[in-house]
């Protein structure tokens, strides 16, 4: 392998303009390579300022899945991560059908227009490691990349994440596309905009993941609600590290595997709670609200010893650290991400 790997490249990501894409695409720009990066995306949960404006970067604005898209991805990529996701769970328990469209139909589309292509070293496709989880409340074990998926899933948002796995196994095997299926535990970190893009039919359009909303509320104030007295766990990991994760899935994966980029460490909601009060000074507390009845999967977290011994990964900010590190970038950034809650308040009553 070259020793500059990126220098020369052509990156394709999907997605670009999300949470884990903006960032992917800032870390990409930062490793000061010539590389040209083509952002895809329909801002369906993003805003298109969270696209460095960087003369390397260019966005293709529209669905993954629209054939006049399609159209413009020429075999030119050496390097995919096919990021575009209907952002969440409880938003495709509303609107199941636009979860097809934007999360098992985008990768379908996207692996079928790919399968003849010859310049494409690695496509890693952005799977969610509660689609592999063990529905349990007990004691879990670290999910292992290899563990059997259950037909059992929460919602369609995890239904069509491991679809996808499928489709990555099938274009690999049929047709040899160099898929790499990367495995997310929960991601937190700067970038992760409340709010962003468009209504997707629940409030969790704004409430979207449990760290930002924690802190979000911390800083103003407000007690934090917690579900189900926080028993469940998750296992929670830094933006940065999932983006080096990614890049070490198009490096040093191998084709048809699935790597977990994973911390390995669970973390109790209640512990999480209690420490972003502590971090924001929030003498407001909790509200503790009943538990989240589509929500099974309440202990997990993965296994990364496949990730260390194969491509070289391990998640090296700790959480403490990584929630500072949040705390700050939210507080900087509360005029922007009030601006984007703002924009639903009819949805929501505001
Ligand atoms: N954040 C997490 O904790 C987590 C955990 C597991 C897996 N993942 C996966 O990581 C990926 C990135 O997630 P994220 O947290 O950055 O979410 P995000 O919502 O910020 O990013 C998803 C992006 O996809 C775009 N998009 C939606 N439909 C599209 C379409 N049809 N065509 C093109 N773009 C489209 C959205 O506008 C958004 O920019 C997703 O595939 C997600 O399933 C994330």
């Amino acid at each position: 392998m070259s020793k500059h790997p990126w220098e020369g490249t052509e990156v394709l990501i999907s997605g670009g303009a999300g949470f884990v894409g903006g960032n992917l695409v800032r870390m990409l720009l930062a490793s000061g390579h010539r590389m040209k990066i083509t952002v895809v995306d329909n801002l369906l949960s993003a805003e298109k300022n969270n696209i460095p404006a960087d003369r390397r970067v260019h966005l293709l604005h529209g669905s993954i899945a629209a054939n006049r898209i399609l159209a413009q991805i020429t075999d030119r990529f050496q390097y995919i991560f096919h990021l575009a996701t209907f952002h969440g769970n409880q938003n495709s328990i509303c609107d199941p059908l636009a979860d097809h469209e934007n999360n098992t139909l985008t990768t379908l589309k996207l692996m079928n227009h790919l399968k003849g292509f010859r310049q494409v070293r690695k496509l890693v496709y952005s799977s969610a490691g509660c689609a592999s989880a063990v529905k349990t409340f007990g004691t879990p074990k670290s999910t292992r990349e290899d563990a059997p998926i259950s037909l059992v899933q929460d919602s369609p948002y995890s239904i069509s994440k491991i679809i996808g796995e499928f489709y990555a196994m099938y274009f690999y095997r049929q047709y040899g596309l160099s898929a790499v299926r990367a495995r997310f535990q929960n991601v937190y970190g700067p970038g992760e905009i409340l709010g962003a893009g468009k209504w997707r039919g629940t409030a969790a359009t704004v409430w979207r993941n449990v760290i930002p909303v924690f802190i979000y509320k911390a800083l103003n104030r407000l007690p934090l609600p917690v579900e189900n007295k926080g028993v469940a766990t998750r296992d929670f990991i830094y933006v940065e590290d999932i983006c080096r994760g990614l890049m070490a899935c198009a490096l040093k994966g191998r084709p048809g595997e699935a790597y977990n980029l994973a911390s390995g460490k669970q973390t109790k909601i209640l512990d999480l709670a209690l420490a972003i009060n502590e971090l924001t000074g929030n003498a407001a507390g909790l509200k503790l609200l009943p538990r989240r009845s589509w929500d099974n999967s309440g202990k997990r977290f993965g296994d990364t010893r496949k990730a260390r011994a194969e491509i070289d990964f391990r998640a090296a900010v700790g959480l403490r650290e990584g929630l500072q590190e949040t705390i700050a970038w939210t507080r900087e950034n509360l005029p922007v991400i009030n601006k984007c809650i703002n924009k639903h308040g009819k949805h929501m009553g505001l």
